[in-house]
């Protein structure tokens, strides 16, 4: 799979693309995350990439010519551009699922007070935000999408399974789980585990992450047969 990421910010990837899975991923061709500056499809001395909104207000926009001319160098047929934004739907792993099935991903990472609204009627198939809160950018809120995908690519991971046991792939939280020593500072694991009943530990599994879910994520259960 492919990544083509547009930011102000290259520096900021550096970090979370060369650990653990990420770097593993990278480096065995899993998949390949390009990162481009915007400012580097700018054409004036100063490179800039923003200006003020018509109609006033305050704050910067991004300029559509930079954007427009990143994408358009970068897109294929089967590319799916992405952008980034506050504004954008909820980010999932349903989400996160349905960009692992593409070939070609595009993100966009807005900055400032956002970007020229013709970039999103042109150019832009999905829009967005990885929660309700505002970052000062797009940038690791792109790179949350990539590592949340990137994982879920076949062997990315070493277990598949444990992709498929996720919380809210299963659409419930993961209950407690418990490794060595079975006693540690008087706190012990509890007996079923130790049981080696499989059936058994497979039930309490089930009924403590259901548990769970219902205390902290109710809205997860919402609909669902419990
Ligand atoms: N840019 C700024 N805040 C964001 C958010 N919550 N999600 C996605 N992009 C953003």
């Amino acid at each position: 799979m492919e990544f083509d990421i547009l930011t102000l910010f290259p520096g900021i990837f550096t970090g979370p693309l060369d650990e653990s899975i990420l770097k593993r991923a990278r480096e065995t061709g899993l998949v390949q995350i390009r990162v481009h500056n915007l400012r580097d499809f700018t054409h004036d001395k100063h490179r800039v990439v923003d200006d003020r909104p018509y109609g006033g207000g305050p704050g910067m926009l991004m300029k559509p010519e930079p954007i427009f001319e990143a994408v358009e160098k970068l897109q294929r047929p089967e590319s799916c551009v992405v952008l980034m934004t506050p504004q954008g739907k909820p980010f999932t792993q349903a989400q996160a699922g349905l960009f692992a099935g593409k070939p070609h991903l595009i993100i966009i990472c807005g900055h400032y007070e956002g970007v020229d609204e013709r970039v999103r009627e042109a150019l832009v198939d999905e829009e967005i935000s990885i929660g309700d809160y505002v970052l000062t950018n797009g940038a690791l809120a792109a790179a949350v999408v990539v590592d949340a995908v990137t994982r879920l690519l076949p062997g990315a991971i070493g277990h598949e399974q444990s992709a498929a046991d996720d919380s809210f792939a299963t659409g419930m939280l993961e209950g407690p789980q418990y490794t060595r020593p079975p006693e540690f500072r008087g706190m012990k694991v509890p007996d079923v585990l130790l049981s080696g009943d499989h059936g058994a530990v497979e039930k309490w599994r089930v009924n403590e992450a259901r548990e769970r879910t219902r205390q902290r994520r109710p809205d997860l259960l919402e609909g669902k047969q419990t």
